[in-house]
């Protein structure tokens, strides 16, 4: 293995699209996006992968029918009230990024107790991202720091490591405003596949793919100089 601390990024889209060819209703794939999360949770420390960065939930989700924001917000909740206790067994820490003051206080309880639960586990961290803007974490960012601003600072403010992978599923090619800041240098990954559909298969295929690309951060390769 060529990297031992791999942070995996991923942009869980296609729910609704998954659902819709089924003809079901778009929370059906919102269901199914949970249990393929419980997947790739699973299969993430056997790809070394020691971080991994979920985007749930979007600022601008915010803008779906209200029906179908609460079912997701209902779903965060029950995600992390049933998951804890494995991910406790499992050594994997629970992160949630992004605003919590508008999130519904039973979710906020949900979330602390979730992170404080798993707050000594230390084999792959796992971060949600909940109503998360990377405009607005850079902002915030930004405001907190003014003129003693510089890169090392505003990374460390921001709180999450540089991305190595981005997945994106549901095959629209897009950042969506996810992590703008960290995925300076990720590698990019973009897959047809719908979330729901998504498992460890896919990641290790995403992976083995990230490990056959050439990162050279602006670089030439060794071998080319002279
Ligand atoms: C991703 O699936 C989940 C969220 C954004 C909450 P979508 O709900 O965006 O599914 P599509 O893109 O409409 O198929
Ligand atoms: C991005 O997906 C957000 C999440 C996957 C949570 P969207 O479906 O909201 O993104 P757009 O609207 O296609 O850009
Ligand atoms: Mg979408």
């Amino acid at each position: 293995m060529k990297q031992s601390s791999l942070h995996v990024a991923i942009i869980m889209d296609g729910n609704g699209r998954w659902a819709t060819a089924r003809g079901w209703p778009r929370v059906a794939g919102h269901r199914a996006g949970a249990d393929a999360v419980r997947r790739v949770v699973e299969a993430a420390p056997g790809l070394a992968i020691r971080t991994l960065t979920l985007y749930a939930f979007s600022s601008d989700n915010w803008q779906r029918p209200p029906a179908e924001v609460a079912t997701l917000m209902r779903l965060f909740r029950e995600y992390l009230s049933s998951e804890t206790a494995r991910c406790v067994e499992n050594g994997v820490r629970i992160r949630v990024i992004g605003r919590r003051d508008r999130l519904e206080p039973r979710l906020r309880k949900a979330i602390a107790a979730a992170e404080a639960a798993t707050a000594g586990c230390a084999r792959l961290d796992v971060q949600v991202a909940v109503d998360y803007s990377a405009r607005d974490a850079i902002l915030r960012a930004a405001q907190s720091l003014g003129a003693g601003a510089c890169r090392q600072a505003f990374s460390s403010l921001l709180g999450i490591p540089d991305v190595d992978l981005l997945i994106r599923t549901g095959g629209e090619q897009r950042l969506s405003d996810f992590l703008l800041w960290e995925c300076a240098y990720a590698e990019i990954y973009f897959t047809p596949r719908m979330w729901p559909d998504f498992d460890k298969n896919d990641l290790a295929a995403a992976v083995a793919e990230f490990h056959s690309r050439d990162r050279r951060f602006g670089r030439i390769k060794e071998a080319a100089v002279g």
